[in-house]
């Protein structure tokens, strides 16, 4: 088989790109490891950046978005018992926030490229990309128990932070920056109605808490725990109370988190991880293959839809004008946003996370912090800027 630009994996960065490229006009195929139904039910963040949406509308994939997805204004931050809310809209001149979660976005993926896109094969392994310095690179794959090649003008990895693509790049070409946290987050689903119509970040001593959301009667919620936790160790009543404990709701007079049943946990460990550069002759990194995030802020999503949209305008370019100058420029004009976003994530990780290392005096500072984000507009509109997203690169 052949096609112009082969894509491995089918996660939200993998199905964008497709898309993309079939809108214009460029064909490709898609090699998805999993099968459809374990790619449509990974639990993964669900906050869409304003350009995200504006992408996915603009790519045909948001009708359900609009009918089904949120629109944040803002948040609220609970620290010292007290709360905040952090106006979005007032301070970045009107960007929101939209939750729609990424399992939904890969749903309304698949769909589309099934009816209208090129091929997409599901239980399809990517083993092994050949002659990524070459003009004619090809992925070597094992589908229905066999071993074939897509031979492909282009090859992109959009394999995630454990996929092949990234160790076709020759090691000493390669630069791996990394981090791991200190901590993880325990993960759950439950069927209670959300605490509050926006999100709540809340910093404790006991520890950070989120209450998020997936529906007006799924709740999705967050605890920081130990690295290494065992799901086990949390029942449900002690996750519960712990919830209660570090969002703090009882100081707020007739509000309270609504209890039920808990359909499932997941430990998420926190890992901050850039690899520099995202390309190797004919070979591209795209999403979680180049770049990781703790999930504080939900960057993962939004970075892997601003990967694709870049390499999508660039292969368009090559293949409408011939020019390489897009590509060339690609792994760079990425790596500025996903470096400025990867600070960002970061610094949101450590002003809402207790740090187990931690001094008194890095604790207090940590308090002064939140204090300065909450009593400075200048502080608040630089926070709101980051969490809303840059606009995505200007059309060429
Ligand atoms: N061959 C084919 N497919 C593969 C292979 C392989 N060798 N290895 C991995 N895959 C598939 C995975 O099964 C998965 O469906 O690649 C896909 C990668 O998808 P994601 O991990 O979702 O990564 P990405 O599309 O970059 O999306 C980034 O996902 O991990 C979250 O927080 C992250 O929200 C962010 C988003
Ligand atoms: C989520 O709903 O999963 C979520 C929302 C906001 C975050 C992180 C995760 O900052």
């Amino acid at each position: 088989m052949h096609t112009t630009v082969g894509i491995i994996g089918g996660g939200p960065a993998g199905l964008l790109l497709a898309r993309l490229l079939h809108r214009a006009g460029v064909d490709s195929v898609v090699l998805e490891r999993r099968d459809r139904a374990h790619v449509e039910h990974r639990q993964r963040a669900g906050l869409l950046e304003q350009a995200t949406a504006d992408v996915l509308r603009a790519a045909g994939a948001g009708a359900r978005l609009d009918r089904e997805g949120k629109v944040h204004q803002g948040f609220e931050l609970r620290f010292a018992r007290r709360s905040h809310r952090i106006d979005l809209a007032a301070l970045t001149g009107g960007r929101t926030a939209t939750m729609y979660a990424q399992t939904e976005v890969v749903k309304d993926l698949i769909t589309l490229q099934l009816a209208e896109g090129g091929p997409l094969l599901f239980g399809a392994e990517a083993r092994a990309v050949d002659g990524a310095d070459t003009g004619r690179p090809a992925v070597r794959y094992l589908h229905q128990g066999r071993e074939r090649t897509l031979t492909c003008d282009y090859v992109v990895g959009c394999d995630g932070s454990h996929g092949v693509a990234r160790g076709a790049v020759p090691e000493r070409l390669r630069t791996t920056y990394q981090q791991t946290h200190p901590y993880s987050w325990l993960g759950i689903l439950a069927d209670a109605p959300p605490v509050y119509e926006e999100l709540v970040y809340a910093h404790s001593e006991r520890g950070f808490a989120l209450a998020s959301m997936r529906s007006p009667v799924v709740s999705r919620l967050y605890l920081q725990v130990p690295n290494g936790t065992d799901p086990a160790d949390w029942p449900d009543e002690r996750i519960w109370d712990e919830l209660d404990a570090r969002l703090a709701l009882d100081a707020d007079p007739g509000r309270r988190l609504t209890r039920g049943p808990v359909t499932a946990t997941t430990v998420v460990p926190m890992r901050s991880q850039v690899t520099e550069p995202m390309r190797y002759g004919r070979l591209f990194l795209a999403g979680d293959a180049a770049h990781i995030v703790p999930p504080t802020g939900a960057k993962g999503l939004n970075l892997a839809v601003a990967d694709v949209v870049v390499l999508a305008r660039a292969l368009v370019h090559r293949h409408t004008t011939g020019s390489p100058e897009l590509l060339e420029a690609y792994s760079d004009t990425c790596l500025r946003r996903v470096w400025r976003a990867e600070h960002f994530s970061h610094a949101m990780t450590r002003l809402l996370h207790t740090d187990p290392h931690g001094t008194p005096f890095e604790a207090r500072l940590q308090l002064a912090q939140l204090e300065r984000l909450v009593t400075s507009p200048h502080a608040a509109a630089e926070f709101a800027d980051n969490y809303t997203g840059a606009p995505l690169v200007p059309a060429s």
